[in-house]
């Protein structure tokens, strides 16, 4: 007899705690100097919220190891404080589909809200009373740093290494997802054993994720990203100081 496998959406799977996750995150951002405060709610405003691919995998990962919800709260926060710091970076002017933070408050006004944004992951961190899991978000924070740096600062020698680049991709964005599930199986009571599956499968998912997100720089468009297309190979161009023509012919694609 045949098995019919049915077709599980996993966001509708967990999208009742995705609001509550959702909900508590705008409680946290509220800020009292006012344009701390308009700066730090702007990606957290209704319709604004981006796919939400990692909060919905760690909601995955703490349905299924049985952990309270609410506990799940740093790492999307974490998330978006890197996102704000990345579009200064790389001089994006759009993200989740309207003007990114730097776009239109200025460069500035977007560190220091990523900033905040952080100080806010941390208070949420420190609520856990764990410090095995302050460690392993720490270490998350330590590479999305390092990768950032690696990937301004490639020689074109690097730039030819599929080792180099699966680095880079790791701190990126796989040690943020990978350490995530591991703390959710460590705050849920689990085994060494089980959290170094969660770590393997947010590790694994997170490196799929940039390998998809850097093929669509270059085959997708701004209107079905949301964001720039062509902003990392704009960026080697500069940093390789590369001809000025290159340059406008590749600002012309985007
Ligand atoms: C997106 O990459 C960016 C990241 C995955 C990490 C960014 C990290 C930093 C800027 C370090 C600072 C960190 C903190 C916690 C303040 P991308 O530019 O390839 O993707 P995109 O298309 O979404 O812009
Ligand atoms: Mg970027
Ligand atoms: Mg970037």
């Amino acid at each position: 007899t045949a098995v019919v496998e049915e077709q599980v959406d996993p966001f509708s799977l967990v999208a009742a705690e995705l609001s509550l996750v959702t909900n508590r995150l705008r409680s946290m951002v509220v800020a009292k100097v006012p344009k701390l405060a308009s700066a730090a709610e702007y990606f957290f405003k209704m319709g604004v919220e981006g796919k939400r691919f990692r909060p919905t995998i760690l909601l995955l990962m703490a349905t299924a190891l049985n952990v309270p919800i609410p506990r799940s709260a740093p790492c999307p926060g974490i998330c978006v404080a890197s996102l704000l710091h990345d579009d200064v970076l790389d001089d994006a002017d759009t993200r989740r589909g309207i003007g990114s933070l730097n776009f239109v408050m200025g460069n500035k006004i977007a560190v220091l809200t990523g900033d905040f944004l952080l100080s806010r992951a941390c208070v949420a961190l420190a609520s856990l009373k764990n410090t095995e899991v302050v460690s392993l978000m720490a270490t998350a924070v330590k590479h999305l740093v390092s990768g950032e740096t690696m990937q301004i600062t490639t020689s074109s020698d690097e730039r030819c290494s599929m080792e180099h680049y699966m680095q880079k991709t790791y701190y990126k964005t796989g040690s943020l997802l990978s350490n995530s599930c591991k703390t959710i199986a460590l705050l849920a009571g689990h085994t060494a054993e089980v959290s170094i599956l969660a770590f393997d499968y947010g590790k694994n998912l997170g490196l799929a994720f940039q390998l998809i997100d850097d093929v669509l720089d270059f085959t997708g468009t701004s209107a079905t990203l949301g964001k720039g297309s062509l902003s990392d190979i704009r960026h080697a161009l500069d940093y390789l100081g590369k001809s000025r023509g290159m340059q406008r012919t590749c600002k012309k694609a985007c």
